[in-house]
């Protein structure tokens, strides 16, 4: 448990948290799209672009030295990142460890080089974001287009429990003799729920039995919580390090080295290869075969500062216990204004929801003024709209008319109760008064 002198320490580390517009520093609550960065990591940006800002690429696969000074210092970075990486998801090998931009390239990856063939079919859960959606569909298009037949089933899409909680009984159900993929989103961006480890694993279980893999979209769990690729049983995961104090626009792709071994390069060219002539190409084996063109150095080599501030300097215990904690409060500061305006996504235990509380209405002007307020008055920084599922928020909430009428307050190891409260004290006011509200506004 972080006490408030910890946490005002780590909140020190933030430079972001200093700033102030009117007299007021920020409240930000949108951990789940972007997270802040402390200054170890801006720090390790700047190291490269001060010290060693070369290229990494050109390198000849198993090469012990690299052609000069600043490369081999880039090339002592990006290695100690990769195994940070591959120590932090608790994978065997570094070498499964995949630059990609985003959890959306890491999933791509893998739709565009999986060997499917027509018949083969793709179990997801009714509330995938739509990175982990849109990819599959487009492998759904392709194999229909090679079958010749515009009706062919490839998408099996299952239901979650009415709260939206995991349920592992029509998880089992969707997966049927030509199931060659399971993706599923670990924790959702929408509500918060994350799939219960046992689940996971009687999920995997089930797909290997028929010969298939699972892929988690980890863009929500890896940030917050421990997470064991092996114990899990998974196969692939995808994960953005954006959303972990990292720098902007890194990810990671992680597959077993057999299955990377058998997927097919997508984005090719420079880096890619061990040689080429005019008819013909020999590739990297894995990771380099997809790891094209130059990379982001500076992101690469800032992301060993990541995973070290969030998995040591904090620590995954300290991180559930405290968004647990600012959930619950929330929560409760909330649950005496529900009723038929207003209400909250997902299970109602928040220790189900971890740093992720959304609100929805019928009226979308009560939370548009929720938003307009608490930013005006107190700088606080919230999402409104879809969140990228859209599939999910239709199917479920076209019918009640709050599809998209969503307001999102994400929560982090560095938010206080102080500022859920005041949250709490700004959606109070609205709600019990709406018209007031908008007045003042
Ligand atoms: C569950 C989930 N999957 C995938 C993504 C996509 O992540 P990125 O935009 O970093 O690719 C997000 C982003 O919010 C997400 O919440």
């Amino acid at each position: 448990m972080l006490s408030d002198r910890d946490l005002l320490a780590l909140r020190a580390e933030f430079p972001a948290l200093a700033r102030r517009r009117r007299g007021k520093p920020p409240i930000y609550l949108n951990s789940t799209c972007m997270s802040l960065r402390p200054q170890p990591v801006v720090d390790a940006l700047v190291r490269y672009y001060a010290e060693f800002p070369t290229c990494g690429g050109g390198r000849t696969e198993g090469a012990r030295r690299l052609d000069n000074w600043f490369m081999e210092e880039l090339r002592e970075h990006e290695e100690a990142a990769r195994e940070a990486m591959r120590a932090l998801l608790k994978a065997e090998r570094v070498d499964e460890v995949v630059w990609t931009r985003n959890t959306t390239e890491a999933i791509n990856l893998v739709a565009r080089g999986f060997p499917f063939e027509p018949g083969d079919r793709i179990v997801l859960s009714e509330r995938e974001h739509n990175s982990n959606l849109v990819p599959w569909l487009e492998v759904a298009r392709r194999l229909r287009e090679r079958a010749g037949d515009p009706a062919l089933p490839v998408l099996d899409v299952f239901d979650l429990a009415p709260d939206g909680a995991f349920d592992l009984r029509k998880a089992l159900a969707a997966i049927g003799p030509r199931t060659r993929l399971v993706a599923l989103g670990h924790a959702s961006n929408l509500d918060g729920t994350t799939i219960p480890d046992a689940d996971l694993r009687a999920v995997a279980d089930a797909v290997h039995r028929v010969g298939g893999v699972l892929l988690l979209d980890a863009a929500q769990s890896v940030p917050h919580r421990a997470v064991d690729v092996r114990a899990l049983g998974a196969d692939f995961l995808a994960c953005s390090v954006h959303k972990m104090c990292g720098p902007t626009g890194v990810g990671v792709l992680w597959g077993r080295y057999e299955l990377l071994e058998r997927l097919a390069p997508h984005v090719v060219g420079g880096d890619t290869i061990r040689d080429t002539w005019h008819d013909r190409v020999e590739y990297k084996r894995p990771p380099g075969r997809f790891e094209a063109g130059l990379q982001d150095y500076a992101g690469i080599a800032a992301t060993a500062a990541a995973v070290d501030y969030v998995a040591r300097r904090v620590g995954f215990d300290t991180i559930e216990a405290h968004e647990r904690r600012l959930n619950t409060l929330l929560s409760e500061r909330l649950r005496p204004l529900q009723g038929e305006h207003f209400w909250l996504r997902g299970p109602a235990d928040p220790a189900l929801r971890g740093g992720v509380l959304t609100m929805t209405s019928p009226l979308g002007g009560i939370l548009n003024t929720i938003q307009a307020t608490a930013d005006r008055e107190w700088n606080v920084m919230l999402r409104k709209g879809m969140f990228c599922v859209n599939a999910y928020l239709h199917r479920r909430f076209d019918a009640d008319g709050t599809a998209k009428n969503n307001l999102r307050a994400s929560m982090y190891f560095y938010n206080t109760e102080e500022e859920v409260e005041t949250l709490a004290k700004v959606v109070e006011r609205v709600v019990r008064d709406p018209l007031g509200a908008m007045d003042d506004e």
